[in-house]
């Protein structure tokens, strides 16, 4: 019998879209990924700062998906505000891999998304350095959130020390492989998994990455990918890259080909800059989708 590759398609859609929720696969039309402009506030803002945030924060410009990933606390104030708008998206900074239980002050992956959230950054270097996150704890993340329909946006990225010491892809290879080693098999759909290449030395330090450099390691993460998933598939993670983006050195960041968008911290904390590295991301997407 023979099947239209259409009928195939949509098949696996229906069937991956109720396996994972809202974060199954994209239309076959947007299969190349939107670039993704990430905002991390961290532990920072108050619900009335972020009320409105969210409620003044322009649309979304053509060719970036918009992500807000406030304090827990404030992911129903931010969703509130956000009303009906389908352009932005809500993220939590952590969650524990655990779906319940006796884990005092955690939140998981499922009170998250009751909360609205859609994606999950994962190993942040805040966490592995004052939380004592290890790659194996990382790796139990990712696959539980891939699991528990969050998208994670897994962070890796080296230390001042490591980079002098020539250790910069060591390290990122250790910190990726063991991520990925974590995931079962089938592998995921790629387009619901993100690297962020976040160098811990231009993390809020005002020194950011030049863009040989986060493009040299972005493109390093791809090919790493490509090994484990398949260079196509490898092509439809979106890498991002984090540390001190700000609107006046984004514009280069955004052009380099393998980084698809940006994790934002200390920018992100005005509504006025975030925009602004919207729009160069746009402009470097060309205006819409890749
Ligand atoms: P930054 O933070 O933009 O303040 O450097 C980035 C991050 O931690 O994700």
């Amino acid at each position: 019998m023979n099947y239209r590759r259409e009928d195939i398609e949509a098949l696996v859609r229906a069937v991956v879209t109720e396996t994972l929720g809202g974060a199954g696969l994209p239309p076959a039309e947007k299969r190349q990924p939107k670039r993704l402009l990430a905002a991390n506030w961290k532990m920072n803002l108050l619900a009335t700062d972020a009320r409105r945030f969210a409620a003044e924060l322009s649309a979304a410009p053509p060719g970036v998906e918009v992500l807000l990933c406030p304090p827990h606390i404030l992911l129903p104030v931010v969703r509130e505000a956000l009303g009906t708008r389908r352009d932005v998206s809500l993220g939590a900074q952590n969650f524990h891999p655990e779906p319940r239980g006796a884990f005092t002050g955690e939140h998981s992956a499922e009170q998250l998304r009751d909360a609205g959230a859609s994606f999950v950054i994962v190993g942040h270097s805040e966490r592995r350095a004052l939380f004592a996150e290890t790659d194996l704890v990382v790796g139990t993340k990712l696959a539980r959130a891939l699991r528990e329909n969050l998208r994670p946006i897994l962070c890796v990225g080296e230390t001042l020390s490591q980079r002098r010491d020539g250790a910069t892809f060591r390290v990122l290879r250790t910190q990726l492989d063991v991520a990925l080693a974590a995931l079962p098999a089938p592998a995921p759909e790629p387009a619901l998994l993100c690297v962020a290449y976040e160098p811990v030395w231009a993390i809020g330090t005002g020194l950011n990455a030049t863009a040989a450099q986060a493009q040299e390691a972005a493109a390093f993460l791809r090919e790493r990918l490509g090994e484990r998933f398949g260079h196509a598939a490898a092509r439809r993670v979106r890498i991002l890259y984090g540390g001190s983006v700000t609107p006046e050195n984004a514009a280069a960041l955004a052009a380099c080909p393998d980084v698809d968008g940006f994790l934002v911290g200390t920018a992100s904390l005005s509504r006025e800059k975030f925009e602004a590295l919207g729009r160069t991301l746009s402009a470097a997407a060309g205006g819409g989708d890749r």
